[in-house]
């Protein structure tokens, strides 16, 4: 452990408030950094006061106004740089999302993965940043739109995927000529200081402005964060909960928001898929993480004519799960962030018992240090109160239905819409899952699992998901303002609709 640390410059007690400079003691108060895979303390970190907060924002605003005057392509340069950097580090860093999240070593390492890859996305679009011309309706008069830096925008990320979920923003963001301040999880905050001291080395041995602010605090640093109207854009992960109270009090700013919260995933798989492709998908989905991804699979629709077969080689499957050490690479599932994730498992399959659920395997903790918990697979309802929530946890409600049409009347009729994904090989049952009346998430898939997106589309979902879009296709316009500009190139003033006036 002690080797990780130190090849990433950490220390037993690190500064987790980043102004420009590396605060020395920060005042917030401390944060104790837990392996969930021993329960034991990795190291200590110290969190921003109110004070520290503002040093770390009136930073990335005095570094923004110079940032925003340097042309983009250079912008991308510095990312380019970043992206390097991560290369070189990510051995070491994804053993510290590793140990700091208790996800296995080959997702912490994906995580990494995830970052170079939305650095090498943001380094394309850096000469990508396209507006649109329009042909005016008035004679010698020229209209397009331009995209301008917003400022410096506030990203709150979760626990589950410390360091990716920053990338997506902050890469962006500094493409599009913003500048960043981060609140970590309180779970995560090593990560974090590690994330921010590669990134701002970049930026300082490039002689760029420091761009990317940290601040480590509590929840009431996030509420900060909402209500302070210096940050033009907040850019907040977490549950539907937090994204409520979260986007509330941006708006009453008249602030932006931009939410990746909850989802309540469902595969469906109907009589004719392939059950090889939906059986590995399905584990990945559910016990992948140990289903403490925004888009782990959390529900399967199964068809009745494949129900009792689909169940019957998942319950085997579940049975050969090898859990512990996240870092041995023999490992398939980690251990749960925090022992109130293992309550919160406990008391979800309680709830569903009691709503006539039936747990068909796994669902215990293990007898053993750190938060471990054995995958559960519950034969279930579509009208159970508790299918309805997302509980971060390894629990898999199997239902069965009678048609597609079912399938996705019960996968839409949850509160929340990110990831979905039918198993079929018929043409046209996929085309409908994926007509406006089919899947109403923002993810859907065919033959593929309902987590895992690739960085290149726009990640997000519908309705309490928050309907903010991250990472690919033209997320980045929610990082940037948009101008629309009419030009008159001619010695007459004639008015749009035709209007006159005064002549
Ligand atoms: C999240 O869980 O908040 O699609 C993000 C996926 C990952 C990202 C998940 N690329 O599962």
């Amino acid at each position: 452990m002690q080797d990780i640390l130190a090849a990433l410059g950490l220390t037993e007690v690190t500064s987790g408030v980043f102004a420009g400079e590396w605060l020395d003691a920060p005042t917030g108060g401390e944060l104790v950094s837990v392996a969930p895979a021993t329960g034991l303390p990795i190291a200590r970190v110290l969190a921003a006061s109110p004070a520290e907060y503002d040093a770390a924002v009136d930073s990335a605003r005095r570094a923004f106004e110079r940032w925003r005057v340097v042309p983009a392509p250079r912008r991308g340069e510095l990312v380019r740089e970043i992206a390097d950097a991560l290369r070189r580090e990510k051995a070491a860093l994804g053993k510290l999302v590793s140990l700091e999240t208790g996800k296995i070593l080959a997702e912490g390492e994906g995580e990494v993965q995830e970052m170079i890859d939305v650095a090498d996305f943001a380094v394309g679009l850096s000469r990508q940043l396209y507006g649109h011309a329009m042909h005016s309706e008035r004679p010698s008069h020229r209209m397009f739109e331009q995209w301008h830096p917003l400022g410096p925008i506030g990203v709150i990320t979760a626990f589950n995927f410390p360091v990716a979920v920053w990338a997506w923003n902050a890469l962006l963001a500094v493409t599009c000529g913003d500048t960043v301040v981060w609140k970590p999880s309180e779970e995560t905050p090593l990560t974090a200081v590690a994330v921010t001291r590669i990134a701002s080395e970049v930026c300082r041995r490039a002689g760029h402005p420091p761009l990317f602010s940290l601040a480590v605090g509590g929840a009431e640093l996030g509420a900060r964060m909402a209500q302070d109207a210096r940050l033009p854009l907040v850019s907040a992960t977490g549950s539907c909960r937090m994204g409520v109270a979260v986007g509330e009090a941006v708006a009453r700013r008249m602030g932006r928001s931009l939410l990746e919260l909850g989802g309540n995933n469902a595969v469906i798989v109907l009589d004719d898929a392939d059950l090889d492709l939906a059986v590995r998908a399905v584990l990945f989905g559910a016990v992948g993480t140990a289903g403490q991804r925004c888009t782990s699979t959390r529900r399967l629709l199964v068809q009745r004519g494949v129900a009792a077969e689909m169940t019957r080689r998942l319950v085997a499957a579940y049975g050969k799960v090898t859990i512990g050490d996240p870092l041995s690479k023999d490992t398939l599932m980690g251990p749960l962030i925090h022992a109130r994730a293992v309550d919160g498992m406990m008391a979800a399959l309680d709830a569903a018992r009691r709503q006539g659920g039936e747990v068909l395997c796994g669902g215990a903790r293990l007898s053993r240090a750190g938060f471990f918990v054995t995958p559960a697979i519950v034969r279930a309802q579509a009208g159970m109160e508790i299918v309805k929530e997302e509980t971060f946890a390894p629990i898999l409600y199997v239902i069965q239905v009678e048609s597609l049409a079912e399938a996705i009347a019960v996968q839409n009729d949850v509160r929340q819409g990110l990831s979905s994904a039918v198993f079929t090989r018929d043409l046209r049952a996929a085309e409908a899952f994926l007509a406006a009346t089919g899947s109403d998430c923002g993810i859907a898939n065919v033959n593929l699992g309902t987590s895992g997106a690739e960085i290149g589309g726009a990640f997000g979902g519908e309705k309490d998901t928050g309907g903010g879009r991250e990472s690919g296709s033209d997320s980045w316009k929610a990082y940037m303002r948009r101008q629309t500009v009419t030009i008159n190139h001619g010695t007459e003033l004639p008015l749009a609709q035709g209007v006159r006036f005064g002549e």
